[in-house]
């Protein structure tokens, strides 16, 4: 695995793979590798001659300063498990190289940023926006892979890369999940034992939720019902949780009102944030 800690170097490597006519795919991620991550290497492996992955804790994102301080900073192990994991580039940029002056630019994507997330973490999205803008711009990837379960983050994604013509296709690739069905995620790290062995919680309020509106019960008794359920322990606390339709992200009052609604959680587990989700299927 070749590393790049600057963009110049990556840049012409990665030139010279294309006038191979090497495809390349393209897994940016925040680091704290975890097999979540790796499903996406090996979903980029299987489709492209050279798989970058980018690790960035990208300040632009966090509307909490405490949670970018203490987002876990795991650079050696990262970098063994990406190589064993098949990824042939990494690229390790500085914040000073990425952003170089302070920025001033802003993303607003309608009602897509102000829900969910977005209402919970005003201006990530536009952070995210920002930095996959800038390397797309870099790595100029064939193709680009994320996890469904930041699916607001897709669906955003997808916008940017529609609206600002960039010559990238994105692919969406299923959650990968801990034993007890817990969404891996490196913020998983940040749980004490308590909380770890409460936070598949989530995940069964979410297979209620499906269940009971596959069996006629409306929103508003199954919003009830998540809630009760994910506050049975004091320790967790309820952010939101919405069923929208899966394409436009409009938030739905009836399921019937979109083809392929997906359920969308966020809650507290003490200080550390999680977020699942589930297509509801019919
Ligand atoms: P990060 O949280 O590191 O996630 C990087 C990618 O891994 C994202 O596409 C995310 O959806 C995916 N991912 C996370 N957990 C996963 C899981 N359990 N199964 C499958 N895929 C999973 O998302 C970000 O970083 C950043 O916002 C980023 C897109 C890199 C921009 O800074």
């Amino acid at each position: 695995m070749q590393i790049f800690r600057e963009i110049a170097p990556l840049k012409v490597f990665l030139v010279e793979k294309r006038k191979l006519g090497k495809t390349v795919g393209f897994v940016p991620t925040m680091g704290a590798i975890h097999l979540g991550h790796l499903s996406l290497i090996q979903a980029s492996r299987n489709e492209n001659a050279i798989t970058v992955c980018s690790i960035f804790v990208n300040p632009a994102q966090f509307n909490n300063p405490a949670d970018l301080q203490k987002y876990p900073r795991t650079p050696e192990e990262d970098t063994a498990l990406l190589k064993n994991g098949g990824c042939d580039v990494l690229f390790f940029p500085a914040t000073h190289d990425m952003y170089e002056t302070e920025t001033i630019v802003r993303f607003d994507f309608g009602h897509l940023d102000k829900i969910m997330e977005g209402q919970f973490r005003p201006g990530h999205f536009s952070g995210v926006a920002l930095v996959i803008s800038k390397l797309f711009h870099i790595v100029e990837p064939d193709y680009a892979y994320f996890g469904q379960k930041d699916w607001q983050q897709f669906t955003i994604i997808r916008h940017l890369v529609h609206e600002l013509k960039f010559n990238v296709k994105l692919k969406s690739v299923p959650t990968m999940r801990e034993p007890d069905r817990l969404a891996m995620s490196s913020r998983n790290m940040r749980l004490t034992s308590a909380q770890r062995e409460k936070a598949g919680i989530l995940y069964q309020a979410l297979t209620q939720a499906s269940a009971l509106l596959k069996s006629g019960s409306t929103l508003e008794e199954v919003k009830l019902n998540v809630k009760r359920i994910v506050e049975h322990d004091p320790e967790i606390k309820l952010e939101y949780f919405e069923v929208a339709d899966s394409e436009n992200l409009k938030l739905l009052n009836r399921v019937e009102e979109s083809a392929k609604p997906i359920l969308c959680i966020a809650a507290f587990a003490g200080q550390v944030r999680l977020i699942d989700n589930m297509f509801l299927s019919r």
